[in-house]
């Protein structure tokens, strides 16, 4: 049991990591674009070639000035803003190594999507996320590229494209996070392979004294606005797993990807505008936001097997869950304590006052159900007693007991 205790804590503390890691890039990336929409015309600073921002904070007053390409001569200090980006990333990777591919047949394998092997499905998800990186890079250096409008449809058509990939080979949870990752690849590369590059390669030219070339920082501009717009769709995505109504019809997951990226980008836009002129904020952005959350609110309800039933679409969902290799049906008396004391709630129609559909997803109903959350019932009701919530349905420690003892014999 100790491995059970080692995954939950080793996904608790990288989590960690990754949230803060997370925090402290996407808080300095907004802070840096609201500074460079606010920036106004200073003295000194020849228009078009920077400008100038005061701002308040902890007490003091700071003045900001901003130097395009580079300031004159090299500053004799200089702080790089990179291990934010990098850090979220490797945390990131670490985390999706951890959850999705070291427990895959929890989170990422789906047998009735693809009978993956853990080993193919680590590799897939993999290779995706650097395949994905190179055709986008392919996209933005390519003629292409060299305009924004046509590159920016491009990338989203590409990122819906791969959703609906990632959907047909992995779990409905699994496809939402690597078109994420996928996406969260693309903002850390770009850090890494594009904008840090060109800003050493401006302070080489400063510190031969030479006059460093613009087409860097141009490029570098192209990248952080892809970042920008998609910073939101990103977050949503990678919070989505601990939403089951998110993902319940992995048919609908391109759309509902494609709906979620329009309102993310869309408040962003809405923020870079009103940041740079108040008066000019573009209201409009939000209604269409809105609209589109409203359409993928829709369209998951009615996609999904509880939301279906409620509409009079379908009969409730009974396929049964396919057992994977070496997995064994729980013991009667096993199956009689959880269809006892957890499907009230856990079912696809709970019986419980004020639960209408199975908490997180997990339904407890039938015996294959329970085989196939053997782990998760392990976590929830015998190394800690999380479940049921303050033990509503009364279960008793020898019950738990007997949970305990048929656990400790299955994976
Ligand atoms: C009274 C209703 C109720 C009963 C009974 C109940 N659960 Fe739950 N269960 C919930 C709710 C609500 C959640 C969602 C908790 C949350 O959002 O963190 C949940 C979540 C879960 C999860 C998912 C946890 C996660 O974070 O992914 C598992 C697994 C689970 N329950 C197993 C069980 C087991 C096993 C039993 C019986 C021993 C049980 N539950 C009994 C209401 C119930």
């Amino acid at each position: 049991m100790l491995d059970a205790y080692l995954m939950e804590w080793g996904g608790m503390l990288l989590r960690w990591l990754h949230v803060i890691t997370a925090i402290a890039w996407i808080g300095s990336s907004f802070f840096f674009i609201h500074l460079d929409a606010s920036l106004r015309p200073a003295a000194d600073i020849p228009p078009g070639e920077g400008g100038r921002a005061w701002q308040v904070h902890g007490g003091g007053f700071y003045e900001m000035r901003k130097y395009m390409v580079a300031p004159a001569v090299m500053p004799a200090e200089l702080t790089w803003h990179k291990w934010q980006s990098y850090w979220t990333w490797i945390s990131g990777f670490f985390l999706l190594v951890w959850v999705y591919y070291a427990q895959s047949e929890l989170y990422l394998i789906d047998p009735a999507v693809m009978a993956l092997s853990p080993l193919a499905a680590g590799a897939i998800g993999i290779a995706a996320l650097a395949l994905g990186w190179l055709f986008y890079d392919f996209l933005c250096k390519s003629p292409l590229g060299r305009n924004d409008v046509v590159l920016g449809l491009l990338g989203f058509g590409y990122v819906v494209a791969a959703s609906w990939a990632f959907a047909s080979v992995f779990s409905g949870r699994g496809a939402l996070i690597h078109t994420g990752a996928l996406m969260a690849t693309i903002m850390t590369a770009n850090v890494f392979f594009n904008i840090m590059p060109g800003q050493r390669k401006v302070i080489a030219a400063l510190t031969a004294g030479e006059k460093p070339d613009p087409k860097y920082g141009k490029a570098a501009k192209q990248r952080s606005t892809h970042n920008n717009y998609i910073t939101l769709p990103v977050l949503f995505l990678m919070l989505s797993n601990h939403y089951p109504v998110t993902y319940a019809n992995s048919a609908v997951i391109p759309v509902l990807v494609a709906l979620i990226i329009v309102a993310g980008a869309l408040i962003r836009h809405f923020y870079n505008l009103r940041h740079a002129d108040h008066a000019k904020s573009p209201w409009w952005c939000w209604g269409v936001a809105i609209l589109a959350l409203w359409l993928a609110f829709w369209l998951a309800m009615a996609s999904s097997p509880g939301g279906r039933e409620r509409l009079g679409l379908s009969p409730p969902a009974t396929a049964k869950p396919v057992l994977l290799a070496g997995m064994a049906l729980p013991p009667v008396e096993v199956s009689t304590i959880v269809s006892g004391r957890c499907a009230m709630c856990h079912a696809p129609e709970p019986s419980w006052p004020g639960i209408q559909i199975a908490p997180k997803g997990v339904l407890l109903h039938e015996p294959e159900f329970i085989a196939t959350h053997a782990r998760a019932i392990k976590v929830q009701a015998v190394m800690t007693h999380a479940m049921p919530p303050n033990n509503l349905s009364g279960m008793t420690p020898d019950e738990r007991r007997l949970l305990a003892a048929w656990l400790g014999s299955t994976r």
